[in-house]
């Protein structure tokens, strides 16, 4: 398959130990800034109605706002009940100031 770099945000508006959310292509995706990398989830937590960009970011767990569940996003795994799926992760790669998704 091949890759498709997709801009998505200024490496700049990224956050450090925060999360924001971006639209790129018509999905709301979460950007999270750790340890000065950038990572990139689906925005919405796959146990319900909520956006991830509203939780608690905590190293490399970020914790649902509803609920409380928790996903790696360095690889989207499920950390913890009520969670039973992982969330999508999209590979990010930065150049200058901008950063890019593959969105596959
Ligand atoms: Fe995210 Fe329930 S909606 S843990």
């Amino acid at each position: 398959m091949t890759e498709t770099w997709i801009e998505a945000a200024l490496l700049s508006s990224v956050p450090q130990d925060d999360v924001i959310a971006v639209a790129v292509e018509g999905k709301e995706i979460a950007l999270y800034g750790v340890d000065g990398n950038v990572y990139a989830t689906d925005n919405l937590c796959t146990h319900g109605h909520a956006r991830l960009c509203d939780g608690f970011l905590e190293g490399h767990e970020i914790e649902c706002p509803l609920h409380q569940g928790r996903f790696d996003i360095r690889n989207g795994a499920a950390m913890c009940a009520p969670l039973t799926e992982g969330i999508r992760t999209y590979p990010v790669r930065i150049e200058g100031h901008r950063v890019y998704l593959d969105l596959g």
